[in-house]
């Protein structure tokens, strides 16, 4: 779905961008369609929509509402955030080659790896913290460039705008995965980003209760080709997975503004605390991300990682002891959650460059009160020193 230019504010976008009222009940929250096909006035006369593989109501909203939080000109919405990910890479020619930057979430690296490296695209795992570094060692033969920031779960900022430059001076484009950070907090394709992808099951949902996928992106020719494979593979999300997102949006920036103010107090919690070694959050001055992250960000998100003294054991250890941070996989919700990536999200990348450290601990700060959370991890950490 194609987004007409919008100035209005991030808040009021959220809220409105492609969801005016019913025009035919005048109802202020659009129906959700969910009607597999469309009646037609004669053959191929019809309303806009034929088929809901191909376009849904519903999903047009949603297309049209992020496509406009990410000031791109075209968003499509997929099934999950890795089926969003496979139609960018299905975009690449034979042969073409990738970088991947050298953390990222263990799905996205099993994707090229297992599927795009087993069917012929040679992957490179690149520092792209290091921009000088990737134009001195540019992988010959890459065509697309992956980046997370920050990425999960080492929490590292990559230079957008820096990288950006390199890839397209190679004739590569650039992917970055904004899912951490959010089109509130920081918008790629302004900073010169040629693809945005999410996981829209973390913060844009926001409630844990919707697995989706979303593409942004302004080129014409690239939205032509991810709108084929949109239809051709089919990988869509239904009309009340698309309406969930939607709703999660409408509070987006309040939740991310929550969701960074409690992350700050975690991470500021956690530098003092002796049983930890080290805590991952661009937000503090010492990471070495901070002064990248500062400018291309508004925030600095609700995601901290941190390195427990006494490795794996001790890491273990602690995410089994807290008690509002609950034990499980994904984030970006407003629970908070807690995770061991090297043996729960991270597994799939194991004894590969994008291992994941075993001392170290990911936190989803979610929106509680910012008291509990912070004395939930100090018990959990007092306990497990
Ligand atoms: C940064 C990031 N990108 C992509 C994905 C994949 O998204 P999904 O689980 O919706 O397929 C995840 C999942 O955790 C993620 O953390």
């Amino acid at each position: 779905m194609s987004a007409g230019a919008d100035d209005r504010g991030f808040e009021t976008r959220a809220i409105h961008a492609g969801q005016d009222p019913d025009p035919v009940t005048g109802a202020v929250v659009p129906p959700i369609s969910l009607s597999t096909t469309f009646a037609q006035q004669g053959v191929g006369r019809h309303h806009g929509w034929e088929y809901s593989r191909s376009a849904n109501p519903t999903r047009a909203a949603l297309e049209a509402c992020v496509a406009s939080l990410e000031g791109a000109r075209h968003g499509l919405a997929f099934a999950s955030g890795l089926a969003a990910e496979d139609a960018v890479l299905r975009q690449l020619r034979p042969g073409a080659g990738i970088a991947l930057g050298g953390d990222a979430y263990g799905g996205t690296f099993r994707l090229i790896d297992k599927v795009y490296g087993a069917s012929g695209h040679p992957w490179a795992a690149v520092d792209l913290t290091d921009p000088a570094g990737l134009e001195r060692d540019w992988p010959e033969g890459t065509a697309l460039v992956w980046a997370e920031t920050p990425t999960n779960p080492a929490m590292a900022v990559v230079d957008i705008a820096a990288v950006a430059e390199v890839a397209h001076r190679h004739g590569a484009l650039l992917v970055v995965d904004n899912t951490f950070a959010t089109p509130y907090l920081q918008q790629p394709l302004a900073l010169g980003a040629d693809t945005v992808v999410h996981s829209s099951t973390k913060y844009l949902g926001g409630h844990s209760d919707v697995v989706g996928g979303f593409v942004a992106v302004d080129d014409d020719d690239l939205a032509a080709g991810l709108g084929f494979t949109q239809n051709a593979v089919g990988a869509v999300p239904s009309p009340i997975d698309c309406y969930l997102v939607q709703r999660g949006l409408k509070t987006l920036a309040v939740r991310m503004d929550r969701h960074c103010d409690n992350a700050r107090a975690v991470a500021e919690m956690l530098s003092e605390h002796p049983a930890v070694e080290r805590v991952l959050w661009p937000g503090l001055p010492g990471h070495p991300g901070h002064d990248v992250a500062k400018r291309q960000m508004r925030d600095f998100g609700g995601m901290v990682s941190f390195v427990v003294r006494g490795g794996e054991d001790a890491a273990v250890a602690v995410c089994e002891r807290t008690e509002i941070f609950t034990l499980a996989e994904s984030l970006g919700a407003v629970e908070s959650l807690i995770e061991h990536p090297a043996r729960m999200t991270h597994a799939s990348a194991a004894g590969s460059p994008l291992a994941a450290d075993p001392g170290l601990v990911r936190v989803s700060v979610g929106i509680e009160t910012t008291a509990d959370l912070v004395a939930d991890l100090r018990q959990a950490l007092d306990t497990a020193a």
